[in-house]
This record gives C-alpha cells, structure tokens and sequence, in this order.
C-alpha cells in the first residue's frame, strides 16, 4: 500500500462560479492537504486534520507555499499533430492539405505512432495535464500507440482513430466498412480497459461520405458509453463545403443530427459560426461544445460566442486543440480563452477559468465522480502549481492580494514552467525521466 500526503496551499471546485467573489464555488485550505492512498483520495482539508489520518509510514510530499489543484483536463486535441504545431501561413483547410494531412501520414509505422504517443503523453504531463480527449490519425497502429503510452502512466486518457473516407489523400482514407470494423475492433481493446475510453471519430462532415456517417450512427447506438468527437461550424469555407456535401441538411449542424451523433457524449470541437438554431439542438441534444481559443486565433477562425451558449443552456468545454492550438498549456489556453472572451465584451473571471480546466471539463466530459475535484474516494489526479516560477511571475505576485489576483497571473503569465509536480493516480510524473519504469515496478 502507498500512501502520499501532498502539502500545500489545496484549491478545488464544488460548482461553476457565478462572480469574481462566489466563494462558495470553491474550497481552499492555506496549509491543507490531500491524502493518497493505492490511487485514490482518502481526504482533502487542512493539514492537521488530514495529518492525523495518514499512517505512520506516509511519505510526505511538502509543496508549501505552491497551489495543489486537480489534475488539468483538455477535451480536445490531435495526437499526430505533435510535431505540426506552428505550421506558417494558412486558414483551416489549407492548413489541414498542406501540412495536417502531409504529416498525419506519418503514423502508419507504428514505430513512429509509438515515438510521437510517448512524447505527446509527456508533453501533456508537463504541463499539467492529466486527462485529454484527443484525436488519433486513420491508422488503427495510431490508437494502441496512444493508449498503450496513457497506460503505460497509469493516465486516463480519451481517444479514438478518425475515420475519413473523402477530400483527404488515398494513405489517410479508410471506407465507411473498414472504418465501422477498425473502430469496432479498437473500442472492443481499448474502450474500459483501465482508464482509458474510446471517443468515435468521424473527423467532420467534410471528410465523411454519408455512408461513412451511416457507419457513425452504427457505432454510436451500439456503443453507447463511448464519446463521440468531431468538428462543427469552425470556418467559413469550411461550413460552405460541408453544407454544400449535405444539401437536404438544414445546416451543419443538422448533418450530425441526421445521424443520430448529438447526445450528452458528443464534442464538437469549435463551434463558432453557429446559428441559434443550431445551438438550440446542441442545448436540447446536451452536445458539448469544445472551445479552442489558442488554435481559433492562429487558424483565425474566430470567435467563440460563450454567452450565446450559456444563455442557451448549451453546454461548452475548453481545449488546446494542439496543432492548429499553439500551446500543451491550459494555463496559456485560459490566457487566450480570456482575450478571445474580451473581445466579444465578455468576461472570464480567474476562479471561473481555474473551475473550467478542472471540474468544468470533468463534468463535460460526464467524468465528475473520477476527476476534476479532490473528493474523497476520486483518482488521485493532482497538479502542484507555482505562481513565482518566471522571475518576471515572482515580481509580479510581490503586489498581489488576493487568490483571483494570484490565479489570473498564473493563467496570463504562467506556462509549463508553473508545473511544479503533477501526480497520475497518486504517483509523481514530473522531472522523473523514469516516471514509466517508476510506475511499472509500482504495479509489479
Ligand atoms: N477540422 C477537421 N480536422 C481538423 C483538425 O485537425 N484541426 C482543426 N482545427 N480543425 C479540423
Ligand atoms: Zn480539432
């Protein structure tokens, strides 16, 4: 039996904040601590209270004066597109031709799935994040290069192999068959193994022939506790093809509702350009959908109108949406997330970007009762920020007063470097170059 007590100034969230001074959106412990044990929470409060039900053996880890959260979650992101983040010069479809599709290819050897998943699980751990939602490539090879790597850190990790069978090249097409028979063989592997679940993909309407979409209803009513991802409604010549290849359909929305693909499981990367119509349907169907500022401003998309979500009642999540998302960051995603908001005379207050990375995606992701809080009897997914660690950070919080005050500079300011330590299922990850190895003799 492990068992860790992880010191420090505790933050989590009970609820969606309603205002810059909602305090009882949040619990927050000075000097409190989570207590670890076997992977899961035993207690979260103040230290001396937890103290006392630690045994005697407990290993202390002190992260005093830094911030212990929930693990960061990302609902949306694009594994093989690793070594594709800052591809110069194009909006989404030229992008997606002249670099996406060129590099995804890569992914057919499984040798290189396997390098990119190692490093993208890494990646993603240095910055603080614990669980993500990520498309893999057409390869079937890709996916259990994904899960196998998620695994291999004890992660949960969300995924599945797109399925495209038109405007793509001949490497990265499958056909609505093989597409139904590669996702079904995947989902039977991975979907419930451990932690990891499996996410249908059809990459959007534009790269799916209506058999293809045929193939997704299938999946979908046949798997009905797997997620289902695609894009919807990001670019304007995007929303113009794709309507033009589903001319009975109402609007873009409306050919993932032909299909039967909206439902509570549903994300929907982007989700810009939407009448309100069509954010009724998402509102009513319970769709999620995904906000990606880093990646609407470098593909310059648009954007994202959230006030027209909430007050719809539709439900929204935020991602990186690595790589046309420029940043592993949700510390950086939130920092753009705010001036994208900003722009539409919105605003995103501090504690209500902190709830968003943590239970607000853990509740989009319907994954509330496993992470995304420090409750009791939850996985013990932990990430220990540093608000001082840029001399320019630590000068900076000299004058702040306050807790917003100290989360709004590390979500403007901070980066991976605020990473302090992230734990995955109670084990540390960070600067341990032998975080793997450390896990598999762990579990031996
Ligand atoms: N739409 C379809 N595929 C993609 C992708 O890989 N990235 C983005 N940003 N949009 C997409
Ligand atoms: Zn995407």
């Amino acid at each position: 039996m492990t068992e860790r007590l992880i010191r420090g100034r505790v933050l989590s969230f009970v609820a969606e904040p309603q205002g810059i001074d909602d305090t009882a959106s949040y619990r927050y412990f000075e000097d409190g601590a989570v207590l670890v044990r076997d992977g899961r929470i035993v207690e979260t409060g103040d230290h001396a209270d937890v103290r006392r039900r630690a045994g005697a053996d407990v290993e202390i880890c002190d992260h005093r004066p830094n911030l212990v959260l929930p693990g960061l979650i990302d609902t949306h992101l694009h594994f093989p597109q690793t070594q594709a983040i800052a591809s110069y010069g194009a909006q989404l479809l030229e992008w997606l031709n002249t670099y996406i599709f060129v590099e995804e290819q890569k992914f057919a050897e499984a040798a290189h799935a396997g390098a990119v998943a190692d490093r993208f699980m890494d990646e993603l751990l240095s910055n603080g994040t614990t669980t993500a939602v990520a498309y893999c490539s057409v390869h079937p090879e890709s996916v259990d290069a994904y899960f196998t790597a998620a695994e291999a850190r004890g992660m949960r990790m969300i995924g599945g192999k797109v399925m495209m069978d038109r405007n793509a090249p001949d490497a990265l097409r499958d056909t609505p068959q093989q597409g139904y028979d590669e996702t079904a063989a995947l989902i039977g592997k991975w979907h419930g193994r451990g932690r990891a679940r499996y996410a249908i993909s059809p990459r959007f309407a534009i790269t799916s022939t209506p058999e293809q979409m045929e193939m997704s209803q299938a999946l979908v009513a046949e798997n009905p506790t797997c997620y289902v991802q695609t894009h919807l409604s990001e670019n304007h010549e995007e929303i113009a093809f794709a309507t033009s290849l589903y001319p009975d359909a109402k609007d873009y929305t409306d050919i993932y509702a032909r299909y039967g693909l909206l439902n509570e499981r549903m994300l929907l990367g982007h989700c810009i350009h939407l009448s309100d119509r069509e954010i009724g349907v998402l509102a009513e169907t319970r769709s999620v959908a995904v906000f990606c500022p880093t990646s609407n401003l470098f593909l310059g998309s648009g954007l994202f109108d959230r006030d027209r979500f909430d007050k719809a009642g539709a439900r929204w999540s935020v991602a990186t949406d690595v790589g046309a998302g420029t940043s592993f960051s949700m510390l950086e995603t939130m920092d753009e997330a705010y001036k994208v908001l900003h722009l539409n005379g919105q605003k995103l207050t501090p504690f209500n970007s902190f709830y968003r990375m943590t239970l607000g995606n853990a509740r989009a992701l319907g994954l509330e009762k496993e992470i995304g809080t420090l409750d009791a009897g939850t996985e013990a997914d932990i990430v220990v920020l540093d608000s001082r660690a840029k001399s320019a950070m630590e000068y900076r919080m000299r004058t702040a007063k306050s807790l917003a005050e100290e989360l709004f500079i590390l979500q403007t300011m901070g980066d991976d470097r605020c990473v302090a330590q992230v734990y995955v299922a109670g084990r540390p990850m960070k600067g341990t170059a032998g975080a793997v190895k450390q896990r598999v003799l762990e579990t031996a």
